[in-house]
């Protein structure tokens, strides 16, 4: 027996097992409803409002999530709720990201400085002499090869197929395309200048790909999107957990990743004219369990003490076999992985700060959902993991949005609030750089206490602007930021007090990170040279407000520095030269992994970096 369910608004009727999940039933139909935290619970991304049958009793979880007011209107989470009878649900709209442009303001490779451009691409134009005789037998491949100059190379089937007619259409003048001991392209003509690359880098929530010439170094366009793992799962381990689940999953994420991946591919070649045929080289950063889904590999060990890696070796394979929709023959390289979750992502950032050079000791914060520290100098380099969750990419917070158009990016809480959006546009909602700034002003402003706490008790103090935006709504305490009409914005955008909760559980657990590298290093802040913030918080990132919510240890302002997303950067170092990428592979094996979470006075650490500096 089955139920109907039909969800809208894409209006699909499905036939339903009783006793199945809604969230469940949708994914299984391929229809996306989002599940930051996997289906457990925990957050309130993927409710549906019930508008036909009867609404089933809540949940305790729909009660603690959602709240009285949306339960009573009819409102419920789907991975909680089973279907018992005939019904219809609207699944709640997500911030459309879609139509929003991202932002990507960043350093560049060329201003990098010292960087030689070598990218391993080589193009050589010559004229193959095709073979005439009989008795003096060659082959079409040896001919090409003599006019390179080349002795024996890997060539792939698909190449040697098209060679023959490729070479007499030709009339033997063709362009060869390698790259180390590989011929990636045989093709007619002289396509000389016509080398592309692509830098890509796989967090948990964004992913950056950016095309760049490889002759000169040059970025030509650039695109960043949402990871639509994301619909499976906000963290590491709700995706670990999903994969393991069953075994279509697994492909079900690498398919979303790869996907989204040849999405970009098309728009950035609309965007910048080049052909995808002559993207010869991609390379990848990512955490240990992006890098592991992108190749198909079961993550489930990576989520299992000791969080062993699969594969920690850098890795070159041909485009097809991950069917990018590049030159099929171009070379994905992934650059190697430190160890459990410390990926190829922090070798970028390694790279791109240039930390492991250092005659001081420095300290580069990547912040991201699954974050990253790395602490030291050129004579020795630890780095630890510090899961901060999706909070501060604006994930997991009620009106919290990336860095897109329309986001809040700077808050100044004096007597009122003011805010800036990206673009100037009418507000949609919040980012991480406006979260981080709000939060430091309602610190300030005595709208918050240490603990995090919303005064509402305590509001009279405040001036009346600021007291009439400290209200209850039902059970919850809201900070009021934005009321619906303010410039235009067509909703009204508040912090609760569990977004201001999720903010201090991820500046606590990169606080924790550094606090415990410099514990372990024996690195007071007094012999701290710099600290790095890096991250996809667009230009905005107060770095007085970072100190203030205690996100970074309070070193003097002059000596803290937002790197951008130097992660997408080692990506974009390692695709325009291969030093860069060969030094990845020494770096990797030179930093030393601290496994936090079985330390001591982890937890003592933890625990205090959650609160706010008593300023
Ligand atoms: S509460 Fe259902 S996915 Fe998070």
């Amino acid at each position: 027996m089955t139920i109907p369910l039909t969800i809208l608004p894409v209006n699909r009727e499905l036939q339903v097992a009783p006793g199945t999940s809604i969230l469940q039933a949708a994914h299984a139909a391929g229809i996306d409803i989002t599940a930051t935290c996997g289906g457990r619970g925990r957050c309130t991304s993927c409710r549906v409002k019930f508008v036909r049958g009867t609404v089933p009793p809540p949940t305790i979880m729909d009660e603690l999530q959602l709240g009285n007011d949306l339960v009573r209107e009819g409102y419920r989470l789907s991975c909680q709720c089973r279907v018992t009878e005939p019904s219809a649900v609207q699944v709640a709209p997500p911030l459309d990201e879609q139509a929003f442009q991202i932002l990507g303001a960043d350093r560049r490779v060329q201003d990098m400085g010292r960087v030689v451009i070598d990218a391993g691409i080589t193009k050589q134009l010559v004229k193959v002499a095709l073979p005439r005789e009989e008795h003096h037998q060659t082959s079409d491949l040896e001919e090409l090869l003599a006019a390179i100059g080349r002795g024996p190379a890997d060539v792939s089937p698909e190449l040697l197929k098209q060679l023959p007619a490729t070479l007499r259409e030709a009339q033997g003048e063709v362009t060869v395309t390698t790259f180390g001991r590989s011929v990636l392209a045989a093709e007619p003509g002289d396509t000389g200048p016509m080398k592309f690359g692509l830098a890509v880098d796989i967090g948990t929530t964004s992913v950056d790909t950016a095309l760049i010439e490889l002759e000169s170094g040059e970025r030509l366009a650039s695109v960043s999107s949402l990871n639509p793992q994301a619909v499976f799962g906000g963290d590491l381990m709700s995706r670990i957990a999903f994969a393991q689940f069953n075994p279509g999953n697994l492909k079900k994420l690498q398919g979303r990743i790869i996907g989204l991946l040849n999405q970009h591919i098309t728009e950035i070649v609309r965007e910048s004219g080049v052909l995808s045929k002559w993207i010869y080289k991609v390379v990848v950063v990512g955490n240990t369990c992006m890098h592991h889904i992108l190749l198909g590999i079961d993550p489930s060990y990576v989520g299992l003490a000791p969080y062993a890696p699969v594969v920690r070796h850098p890795l070159v394979l041909p485009a097809r076999e991950l069917h990018l929709k590049v030159h099929p023959e171009a070379r994905v390289c992934l650059l190697p992985i430190v160890a459990g979750f410390v990926g190829a992502d922090a070798v970028g950032v390694a790279l791109a700060t240039r930390i492991y050079e250092s005659p001081e000791i420095r300290i580069a914060v990547d912040i991201g959902t699954n974050g990253e520290v790395l602490l030291g100098s050129r004579a020795h380099l630890w780095a630890c993991s510090a899961p901060a969750g999706p909070a501060l990419e604006g994930a997991q917070i009620r009106h919290g949005m990336r860095a897109a158009l329309g986001a809040i990016d700077r808050v100044r809480i004096e007597d009122d609030v003011q805010v800036h959006t990206i673009g100037e546009a009418v507000p949609v909602g919040i980012c991480g750089s406006g979260i981080i700034d709000a939060l430091a002003g309602m610190l300030d402003a005595g709208i918050i206490d240490y603990t995090g706490l919303i005064q509402v008790e305590d509001r009279d103090r405040l001036p009346h602007r600021l007291r009439e935006r400290v209200v209850m709504r039902g059970e919850e305490r809201c900070f009021i930021l934005i009321r619906q009409g303010d410039a235009g914005a067509p909703a009204e955008i508040v912090l609760t007090q569990e977004d201001i909760r999720q903010v201090q559980l991820a500046k606590g657990a990169i606080a924790s990170g550094v606090a415990m590298l410099q514990h372990i290093a024996g690195v007071p802040d007094g012999q701290v040279a710099e600290l790095m913030l890096a991250g996809g918080f667009g230009n905005y990132l107060s770095i007085r407000s970072a100190l203030r919510i205690g996100l970074i240890p309070p070193l003097p302002v002059e000596r803290i520095r937002y790197v951008g997303n130097a992660a997408s950067l080692g990506a974009q170092l390692c695709l325009v030269s291969e030093t860069e990428r060969h030094r990845a592979e020494g770096i990797a094996r030179g930093i030393e992994h601290v496994s936090l979470a079985t330390h001591p006075d982890f937890q003592e650490i933890f625990v205090e970096s959650m609160n706010f500096p008593r300023g």
